[in-house]
C-alpha cells in the first residue's frame, strides 16, 4: 500500500514501552494524559495502547474529549479538568467521567447537574497551587472545602481525588515544588478535616514522575512522555521512544543554476548549481513558518537542509549538485525517532524557541495518520490502518 503523500506514523508500539518506564519509575497508578487528540496522535488510539499497557486511567482537558474517548468505547476511569459555563457536565456524570472542578461555581454546577441525572458525580478538586491557571484559587479554597463536605455529607459528589499541577516540574530541584506539594498536603488535610477526604491524590506529570518520585502520590499524570519526548530533554531522554513519525513524499525533483533563489522573497538562493526536491508538507500541516531555512530532513538515510520559505502547502530541500540518489517517490522523513541521526520534533522546537509538545500537537491539514504496532524501528514494513486528522 502506498504510503499517505504527507503521513504522521504513529507507533503504538512506542506508547506501550514508553508506559513501562514510566510504571518503572514509580509504584503510583498511571494516569495517561490524551488531551488535545492525544498530543496530536489520536487520543482513542494511544488511551487503548497506554491502557493495555498497564496504564489505569486517562486524562483529558474537556468533557467534549472525554465524551468523544467514551464514544469509542473506551470505559476506562477517565477525568477531565478545564470546564466552560457551557460544559455538558450532566453528560459526563451520565457516561461517568470524572470532573476536575476548580471553583465552587463550578461545583454547584456540578451537583446541580447530579440532580437532574439521579446519580452522584465523581469530582476532583484541582488545587491551585502557584501555577495561577486552572484550579481553585487560594481565596475561595475554604468555600469550596466546605462545598464539598456539603456535597459528599448529600451524596451528590463523590470526592475521588484532588490533584495540582507543578510550575517547574522540569526543573526537579526547584524549591517551588516542594512549595507545591507541601501546599497541596496542607489543601487535603483541610478536606479530610472538613469530612471530604479525596480517594487518591495526584500531583506529578511526566517530568516529575521521572525525577522526582517523592511527588507521586496515589497517581502520577504524564503527557509528552507517552508519546516519547522528553518533558526535560537537558536532563536525557529516560530511554523513552518518540511515537510520531512525520514523512512525506518527494512530490518532484528538478535541477536549478547558481543564483536561483528558491520559494517566496527567494530568501535562500543557491550558492552553485544544485537540485532540489518538493515535499508537499506546509505551515497549513502544521511545520512552522518560523523554520524555513532551518529544517534538515532525512532522506533514504542521508540528510539534506530545508531552502526557502516553507509555504501553506510546499517545502523545498536541497539534495545537492548530484541529487542526492533522490528520486520522486522517494519518502522524506521530516522528524521521527532520531535513529541513525534522523530529525526529531526537539529539533524543531529549538530552531523556532519552543518546546516538542507544541510541534507534535501541532500536525494537522492534509496530514493522514497512520498506526502500526510492530517493534519500533520498521517503519517501512508495517501494517498500517489509517485516519485522516483533515477529516476530525
Ligand atoms: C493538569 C495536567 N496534568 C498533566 C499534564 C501532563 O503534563 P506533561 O505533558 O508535561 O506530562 C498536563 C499537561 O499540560 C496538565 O495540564
Amino acid at each position: 500500500m502506498n504510503s499517505p503523500a504527507l503521513e504522521a506514523h504513529i507507533d503504538l508500539s512506542a506508547v506501550a514501552h514508553n508506559i513501562d518506564i514510566l510504571r518503572s519509575h514509580t509504584t503510583a497508578q498511571v494516569m495517561a494524559v490524551v488531551k488535545a487528540d492525544g498530543y496530536g496522535h489520536g487520543a482513542v488510539q494511544v488511551a487503548r495502547a497506554a491502557l493495555a499497557a498497564g496504564a489505569a486511567e486517562l486524562g483529558v482537558a474537556t468533557i467534549d474529549e472525554a465524551l468523544a474517548v467514551r464514544r469509542d468505547g473506551v470505559s476506562a476511569p477517565i477525568l477531565a479538568w478545564l470546564h466552560s459555563r457551557g460544559s455538558d457536565f450532566a453528560g459526563a456524570i451520565a457516561a461517568d467521567v470524572q470532573v476536575g472542578v476548580s471553583s465552587p461555581r463550578q461545583l454547584d454546577a456540578v451537583v446541580a447537574a447530579a440532580r437532574v441525572v439521579g446519580q452522584s458525580a465523581s469530582v476532583t478538586v484541582k488545587i491551585d497551587t502557584g501555577l495561577a491557571r486552572n484550579g481553585v484559587a487560594p481565596a475561595e479554597w475554604d468555600e469550596i472545602a466546605a462545598g464539598l463536605a456539603k456535597a459528599v455529607a448529600e451524596q451528590s459528589i463523590v470526592l475521588r481525588g484532588a490533584m495540582t499541577h507543578l510550575v517547574r516540574g522540569d526543573e526537579p530541584q526547584h524549591p517551588e515544588n516542594d512549595l507545591q506539594a507541601r501546599r497541596f498536603d496542607e489543601a487535603v488535610a483541610d478536606l479530610v478535616r472538613v469530612g471530604a477526604r479525596p480517594q487518591v491524590q495526584h500531583i506529578a506529570n511526566s517530568a516529575a514522575t521521572l525525577m522526582r518520585p517523592d511527588l507521586a502520590r496515589d497517581l502520577v499524570r504524564p503527557g509528552i512522555a507517552v508519546y516519547g519526548r522528553s518533558p526535560a530533554p537537558e536532563y536525557g531522554d529516560f530511554g523513552l521512544v518518540p511515537v510520531m513519525t512525520l514523512s512525506a513524499e518527494v512530490l518532484s525533483v528538478k535541477k536549478i543554476k547558481a543564483g536561483q533563489g528558491v520559494s517566496y522573497s527567494h530568501t535562500w538562493v543557491a550558492p552553485r548549481d544544485t537540485t532540489v526536491a518538493l515535499l508537499p508538507a506546509g505551515y497549513a500541516d502544521g511545520v512552522p513558518r518560523l523554520v524555513s531555512n532551518q529544517l534538515r530532513v532525512h532522506i533514504n538515510g542521508h540528510g539534506f537542509p530545508g531552502v526557502g520559505r516553507v509555504c501553506m502547502d510546499q517545502m523545498v530541500v536541497d539534495v545537492g549538485p548530484d541529487g542526492g540518489g533522490v528520486a520522486e517517490g522517494d519518502r522524506a522523513i521530516l522528524f521521527g525517532t532520531g535513529a541513525g541521526g534522523g530529525p526529531t520534533a526537539l529539533d524543531w522546537a529549538e530552531a523556532i524557541g519552543s518546546i516538542d509538545y507544541e510541534i507534535v500537537s501541532g500536525i494537522r491539514g492534509r496530514t493522514i495518520r497512520t498506526y502500526s504496532s510492530e517493534p519500533v524501528g520498521t517503519p517501512d514494513t508495517r501494517p498500517r490502518s489509517t485516519h485522516d486528522i483533515g477529516a476530525t
